[in-house]
This record gives structure tokens, C-alpha cells and sequence, in this order.
């Protein structure tokens, strides 16, 4: 993937091969990325079938990052589709570049799924919204500067956080409330002028993740559900100091709740 001569689409294929392979699942249905809060989603699905470490995938990067995982599962939801859950993101601010952050969305594509389900723990900017409410994405708004996207691909990304699966969500769950996702490159977190300009062009979430991999999920034709567990407020909203810790923590006590709410939601899809 670091070759920019190499093709990413065919990595894609290569690293599905392989995980129909290691699982002996030729087909998944319905894929999901997993952040912060979200892993026990896992267990709720249904029943494991397989899980293999990402790092014997081709092109995945094992994730450094605490509180997140390094696996592929599949798993097979009581109706007889099969999941695949993604334990094992990369993120922008890794520096490993844009292809790797998408790779597990392009893999999932190739291995036959049509919906991405992609989650995460970020901050937000409505002081209603106390840690640890889970939050439906309705749109974003990238602040990488970058792209998943090479060369003249001008895709449109109208309704990209499908309205057809948030009001899935919203009949599991009606008391769901719905923001726009601003990505932010990170590692660090906002400044609270930061903040307020991201509250100021539109955005009500602020994070480090997804935005991207939304792009790269519509480029391959999946149909995307986006869900934030607000895991603290931002800085300047919220008053005290922000800390990758508490993060984990809102995180671990909202885990039970909002992995019912994920499982729910796939059942209904
Ligand atoms: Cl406040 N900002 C960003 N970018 N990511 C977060 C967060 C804040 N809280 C959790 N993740």
C-alpha cells in the first residue's frame, strides 16, 4: 500500500482472499468498524465464527493505540448473514497514510459486504449530550485536508450517512439524536478555538477517524451508517482538561448500553 504505483483496490482483493481463507467465509454481508466503546458489539451479534489478528492480513497495520483492538472477526448473525467486525483501525494521525486508513473499508467491500457500519468514541459540542450518548452521524465534514481518493474521482457524497439506515436505527432506538461528524487530523485534541469553529461551520462532533473512511466507503458503493459514542464534551464546552483516560473510561461504561443498541440495529438492517 505504500507503493504509489501499486493498486490499493487490488490489495483490497488480495487481503479478502485471505480472510475468506482464514475464516472459511467466502461472503460477508455487513461490516463494521469498531472504535472506542464500541467492542462488545462483537459478542452481541451473534456467534463468532472465526477471529484471526489483523497483522496476518495483508495491508492492515496493527493499531499501537489502547483501548483498541488488533482483529477480524466474522461473526454470524442468528438470521444466517455473516458480520464482519473490524477490531483494527488505523487512523489518520498514525502517519501511515490515507490508503491504510481505507483499507479495511476497501477489504470489506471486496469481501462482498454492502453496508459499512463504521463507529467511534469522539467528543461533543451540544452540551446536552452528557458522556457516554450514543449518537447517529447525519453528515461530515473533513478537516484532514486529505482524500482516500487518487487522481480525477469526483464522486458525490450526498446522503453518504444513509437516511435509509439512520431511520432503521432511529426505529430501534427513536430517542436517537443525530449530528454532523467533523474529523480532525489529531492526535492531539482541539483547541477550544478549534472547537468553536467546528460548532461554527456546522459540526456537533468532533473526532479523529471516519470521515475518511465514509469517502472511501461510498467510492466502493457501500451503504454507510455512522454511529459516535460522545465520550466527553469538547474542549472549552466541557471545563476540564480532556484526557485519552477518561475517554477510555466513558467509553467502558457506556459499552454494555450502546453495544445492545449496535446489535439491535444489525438485526433490523
Ligand atoms: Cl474532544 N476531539 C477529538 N478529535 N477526538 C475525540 C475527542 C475530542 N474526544 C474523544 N475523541
Amino acid at each position: 500500500l505504500d507503493d504509489p504505483s501499486a493498486d490499493p483496490f487490488e490489495i483490497a482483493r488480495t487481503a479478502a482472499g485471505e480472510l475468506a481463507e482464514a475464516t472459511g467465509i467466502p461472503r460477508h454481508d455487513i461490516a463494521l468498524t469498531l472504535g472506542s466503546g464500541w467492542a462488545k458489539a462483537a459478542d452481541l451479534l451473534g456467534e463468532t465464527v472465526a477471529e484471526v489478528p489483523a497483522s496476518e492480513i495483508t495491508g492492515f497495520t496493527a493499531s499501537a493505540v489502547v483501548g483498541h483492538t488488533g482483529s477480524l472477526r466474522s461473526v454470524r448473525l442468528p438470521d444466517g448473514r455473516h458480520a464482519l467486525v473490524i477490531g483494527a483501525r488505523t487512523h489518520y494521525y498514525e502517519g501511515y497514510g490515507v490508503r491504510r486508513v481505507v483499507h479495511s473499508v476497501r477489504t470489506a467491500a471486496a469481501a462482498g459486504a454492502a453496508i459499512m457500519i463504521l463507529t467511534n468514541g469522539a467528543g461533543g459540542i451540544r452540551e446536552t449530550w452528557k458522556p457516554g450518548t450514543p449518537v447517529l452521524i447525519s453528515d461530515h465534514i473533513n478537516l484532514t485536508a486529505d482524500s482516500p481518493l487518487e487522481g480525477a474521482t469526483f464522486i458525490d457524497l450526498t446522503d453518504l450517512y444513509s437516511t435509509r439506515l439512520r431511520d432503521v436505527a432511529r426505529s430501534v432506538d427513536p430517542t436517537l439524536d443525530e449530528g454532523v461528524y467533523t474529523q480532525f487530523r489529531g492526535p492531539h485534541y482541539e483547541t477550544p478555538a478549534e472547537v468553536q469553529m467546528a460548532k461554527a461551520i456546522g459540526g456537533h462532533i468532533v473526532g479523529m477517524s471516519t470521515a475518511l473512511e465514509a469517502i472511501a466507503a461510498r467510492q466502493a458503493g457501500l451503504e454507510v451508517l455512522g454511529f459516535s459514542l460522545i465520550t466527553n464534551l469538547a474542549a472549552g464546552i466541557q471545563k476540564t482538561p480532556l484526557s485519552h483516560q477518561e475517554v477510555i473510561q466513558a467509553g467502558r461504561e457506556a459499552e454494555p448500553v450502546i453495544s445492545d443498541l449496535l446489535a439491535r440495529v444489525v438485526k433490523a438492517l
